[in-house]
């Protein structure tokens, strides 16, 4: 008797939608045009993905990590995932196989592994465990507004907050480096409701207020796109509207890979510009409220704004004590002062920043303007070069010891 052929199944690659943020990095990360999008959802094109796993790291919420078993003549068209509120069900019949195919979670970690290959870093070896994903837009955290603190001075032309979110018996542990995804309330001009904005987590996991079940974010109110064009930006303006008291839809956390060394001795050198300091803050403030404990290691903080009054954390930054944290401000539009950017004063303390980096403890995170992280890396590469090393042989190392994170915008 004929054995009768083994069905040709095929793990298909799909875009969770109920936790996509739409944000679009999946699509950018895709070297063969594989992904692409309407204006309900992002959606890898059957047949088309090659599984090299160059969106994956980067997705900051994981949704891009779906994967179906399905015969290869059922496989989900790319109109019925556009129509899509939530994955379907792992179909009858399609139980695992495909030898070929590893777990995505293996796979995953081979993608971190390929350092500078499109993999992004893994986490320092000392950190904590992260949680990911407890909530969803169909199921998410309802936190309570405890706090809505203007940080720009009154002169400043952007309007930066310190907004404190209390999720009361709810668990929502965080850890410094993550991110939270907040769902302004109504909908958008299609009549759907609005998708998530990302932020990230200013305040340490033990919470704002120790001990206290709450979280920090810092939100720049955004009233015009990247060329300067008047928009209103619809999470933005919600958060920083809020008042203490009001109610917020938040999902996550998420993030695996930006998360600070737990071990003693572990030295962090943070470079940002503007909003991008809220993990800055969260990190230095864990350092913070652990001096006594002198577990050592050092800090070194670069952080650009156009002006002091336009510096979130200026104030209380200015307060550390110099031999806590080796602080750089660089202020780009102050009247009587050159121009001056984060990757110039990296320059200036160039052979500080080469033997900071050198030391085999030493931690990079950046983290703000999209632009800024050309300018910043090569910056590096020249303090480097100045004092005999080599970034580009470095940078590689550095990723693969979950050395050097980034996250720009
Ligand atoms: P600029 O005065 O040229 O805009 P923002 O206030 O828009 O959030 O920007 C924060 C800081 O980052 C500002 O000082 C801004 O300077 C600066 N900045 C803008 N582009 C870059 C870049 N490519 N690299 C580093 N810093 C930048």
């Amino acid at each position: 008797m004929a054995e009768s052929a083994a069905p040709d199944i095929v793990r298909q690659h799909l875009i969770d939608p109920e936790i996509c943020i739409r944000c679009n990095t999946c699509e950018e990360s895709c070297p063969i045009d594989a992904i692409t999008h309407d204006e309900r959802n992002y959606i890898v094109i059957p047949g088309k993905c090659d599984n090299c796993n160059a969106c994956i790291a980067p997705c900051p919420t994981g949704a891009i990590d779906s994967w179906r078993r399905v015969p290869r003549a059922q496989m989900y068209t790319a109109d019925e995932q556009l129509a899509w509120d939530s994955l379907p069900a792992e179909r009858e019949g399609a139980a695992p196989g495909g030898d070929a195919d590893l777990p995505p979670e293996v796979e995953r970690i081979v993608a971190a592994a390929s350092a500078g290959q499109g993999g992004d870093s893994p986490p320092p070896w000392s950190a904590a465990h992260p949680y990911i994903n407890l909530y969803t837009t169909a199921r998410p955290a309802e936190a309570t507004v405890s706090g809505n603190l203007r940080l720009t001075g009154d002169g400043a032309t952007s309007d930066i907050r310190h907004i404190v979110l209390d999720f009361g018996t709810i668990a929502f542990p965080v850890l410094e480096g993550q991110t939270i995804g907040v769902l302004p309330p109504g909908a958008d001009e299609h009549g759907r409701p609005h998708h998530p904005r990302l932020y990230s987590v200013a305040s340490p996991r033990e919470g704002e207020r120790p001990r206290y079940n709450n979280v920090a974010l810092t939100v720049k109110r955004v009233t015009e796109d990247h060329d300067g064009r008047p928009v209103r930006g619809v999470a933005s303006n919600f958060l920083c509207d809020l008042a203490k008291g009001d109610k917020v839809r938040v999902i996550g956390p998420f993030g695996t890979s930006f998360l600070m060394p737990n071990h003693p001795g572990a030295n962090l050198l943070m470079v940002c510009t503007g909003t991008g300091s809220a993990p800055m803050r969260a990190m230095t403030e864990r350092r913070r409220r652990r001096i006594a404990l002198a577990e050592g290691g050092r800090l070194m903080l670069f952080f650009g704004a156009r002006s002091p009054e336009e510096l979130p954390y200026f104030g209380p930054l200015q307060k550390l004590p110099a031999e806590f944290i080796d602080i750089n401000f660089a202020f780009s539009r102050v009247s009587g002062e050159p121009k001056r950017y984060v990757q110039d004063r990296i320059r200036e303390r160039a052979a500080d920043v080469a033997a900071f980096i050198a030391d085999p403890d030493t931690y990079v995170y950046v983290c703000g303007l999209k632009g800024m992280e050309q300018g910043v890396a090569q910056a590096f590469a020249d303090a480097m070069r100045e004092t005999g090393g080599e970034w580009e042989a470095l940078l590689p190392e550095l990723r693969k010891q979950g050395r050097y994170h980034l996250e720009t915008y």
